[in-house]
């Protein structure tokens, strides 16, 4: 590695900054460049039907202005432009945006595309950066000026000459590389287009920052929007708009300071797709705005579907780590994370929260349409309170406190064992194979349980036959409730040694096929052993939950 290759950013000198205190309160005007930016950089751009199904998608979202293309640029592009404006499918509070160069066929051509269009914006770009004057335009700074100005005055022309006498028509000028090239050259271009668009505050030049490639921290990249700003004349005259690259992984910061140092409007791609390492993500941006309480002006309530779409129609994947709509971001695989997340739901059920507050989570999954389910993956690294979490949530299980480690430890021994994370339904599976042991060594054949009382006091017979291996044992005991008579029974089996700690029991399902699941706490030999009963009646289930808990201790002793 050569880092004398490489020479640091020069900071343009903005002495009284203010950006840096003030704060963000509402959404920008959000421009999608999906089907423009985004489309170009895929490894096979979207067809006609692809890109139209991704244009519903972006209304369906609320976009109201989309660049859908560079007409000028392929005959695909062109024909989409028709087809949206001849099929009708541009709704009437969106804008279409399309691109083009200052040259003038590609100009005509982009007008011609745009014909019988009720709303556009025409978007002019220009590359101002001095290393690509020298080396791809080969032009001075003069000479580039006068290419814009030629642009400019030829679109303003043709859109006079439109039938609707060029009102529906707005004009986007963005001086390529902005960030890279330096502000006061933008400032003085940027008024020229200003007055050759004869901009004015209610016919206003949208005025387009591009961090085309981004090699500066986002702090740089702010700055230079509010030097731009505080220099520009007739500041009423533009829409301030900022389109940044990610090439530092800042595109989202970029865009956001640049909200806080004047910019009014936003472009930019869903998950971020867009040349190289991508534009600013859009999701990201709106999704962030929505964790403080703004509202995005943005429908992101089904987040999983439009991710669905947006990769089936672009081929490209989301990252499992993607803010908000990636596989893993409501997964939490440490045992402290699971454990405070599980303490914050449990919390939040008892209490009437009116804010989002909760451990690890940044936003409400169910708010973007994703689940609590798979917040609490199981690893070996998970602890004992996000098994008892996925057991309570995904199947109704309440465990008491005092067996989450003994489970977890279960759990642990497990995921060693396979070297890979379980499933619900595994984790399901072990839980029942671990505790509910009622077949051997002891196995209750039959039963029978009658209660006689009087005010105050009742007594409790049980009757039944057990098995121990081929052995069978005739039981009988007497107690004030089916677990004492149960257990005094146990003698007649020479069952010993086990005494009575705990018992927590709660009914599962619903209706006539609800179940009541016993959790039993013995002590045995020094140690404490659970099991687990499940039946419709709940005295039985308490019994095998008995039988379960002896069956584990002695198994577990190799009896
Ligand atoms: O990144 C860029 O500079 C662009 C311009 C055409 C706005 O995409
Ligand atoms: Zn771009």
């Amino acid at each position: 590695m050569d880092i004398a290759k490489y020479t640091p950013f020069k900071r343009t000198a903005l002495p009284g900054r203010t950006w840096p205190d003030r704060v963000i309160t509402q959404a920008p005007i959000w421009c999608s460049v999906d089907l423009r930016d985004g489309n170009q950089a895929l490894p096979e751009p979207m067809d006609l039907d692809e890109k139209m199904a991704f244009f519903q998608e972006l209304v369906r979202l609320g976009f109201k202005e989309i660049e859908i293309g560079f007409p000028a640029a392929s005959q695909v592009e062109f024909e989409f432009t028709r087809a949206l404006i001849e099929r009708n499918m541009i709704p009437e509070d969106v804008t279409v945006q399309v691109l083009t160069q200052s040259r003038e066929h590609l100009i005509r051509r982009t007008f011609q595309a745009l014909e019988g269009c009720q709303n556009a914006i025409v978007h002019l770009y220009t590359n101002i950066s001095p290393f690509f004057r020298q080396v791809v335009y080969r032009n001075t700074l003069e000479g580039v000026t006068k290419m814009a100005e030629k642009g400019a005055g030829l679109m303003t022309e043709l859109a006079a000459s439109r039938t609707d006498g060029g009102n529906g028509i707005r004009f986007e000028f963005s001086p390529e590389s902005f960030s890279g090239s330096d502000p006061d050259i933008s400032v003085m271009l940027c008024e020229r287009m200003l007055d050759v668009f004869a901009a004015t505050p209610e016919r206003p030049l949208i005025l387009n920052l591009p961090a085309t490639v981004e090699t500066a921290s986002p702090n740089y990249f702010a700055d230079q929007v509010e030097y731009f700003i505080g220099r520009l004349k007739d500041r009423d005259r533009a829409i301030i708009s900022v389109h940044t690259h990610n090439d530092r992984g800042t595109a989202v910061a970029s865009s956001e300071l640049a909200l806080l140092a004047g910019a009014q409007r936003v472009e930019g791609t869903l998950f971020g797709n867009g040349e190289r390492t991508g534009n600013c993500d859009l999701i990201t941006m709106a999704l962030n705005l929505y964790t403080q309480g703004i509202d995005p002006g943005l429908d992101l309530s089904q987040l999983m579907k439009t991710r669905t779409i947006y990769e089936n129609l672009t081929g490209m994947q989301v990252g499992e780590r993607m803010p908000y709509s990636g596989d893993l971001v409501f997964t939490a695989f440490s045992g402290s994370h699971q454990d405070a997340i599980k303490k914050g739901f449990d919390y939040r059920s008892e209490h009437a929260l009116p804010v989002w507050n909760m451990p690890y989570l940044v936003v409400d999954p169910t708010d973007i349409g994703r689940s609590y389910e798979p917040i609490i993956r199981i690893n070996s690294q998970s602890g004992k309170g996000g098994a008892a979490y996925i057991l309570q949530r995904r199947f109704g299980y309440h465990l008491p406190k005092n067996m989450y480690a003994d489970f977890g430890a279960a759990v642990k021994r497990e995921t060693d064992r396979l070297g890979k994370e379980l499933s619900a339904d595994q984790l399901l599976r072990l839980f029942l194979q671990e505790y509910c042991v009622t077949d051997s060594p002891y196995r209750l054949l039959s039963h029978e349980i009658s209660e006689r009382g009087t005010a105050g006091h009742s007594m409790v017979r049980f009757s039944g036959l057990i098995a121990y291996r081929n052995r069978k044992y005739t039981l009988k005991g007497e107690g004030n409730g089916p677990i004492d008579a149960f257990f005094n029974a146990m003698q007649q089996a020479h069952i010993d040694g086990f005494s009575f700690m705990g018992y927590h029991e709660h009914a599962i399902g619903e209706g006539s096929s609800a179940k009541a699941v016993a959790y039993i706490q013995l002590a045995y030999g020094g140690n404490q052993v659970f099991g687990v009963g499940i039946e419709s009646n709940v005295s039985i289930a308490s019994i095998k939950g008995i039988i379960s808990a002896i069956n584990r201790a002695l198994t577990q002793e190799g009896k």
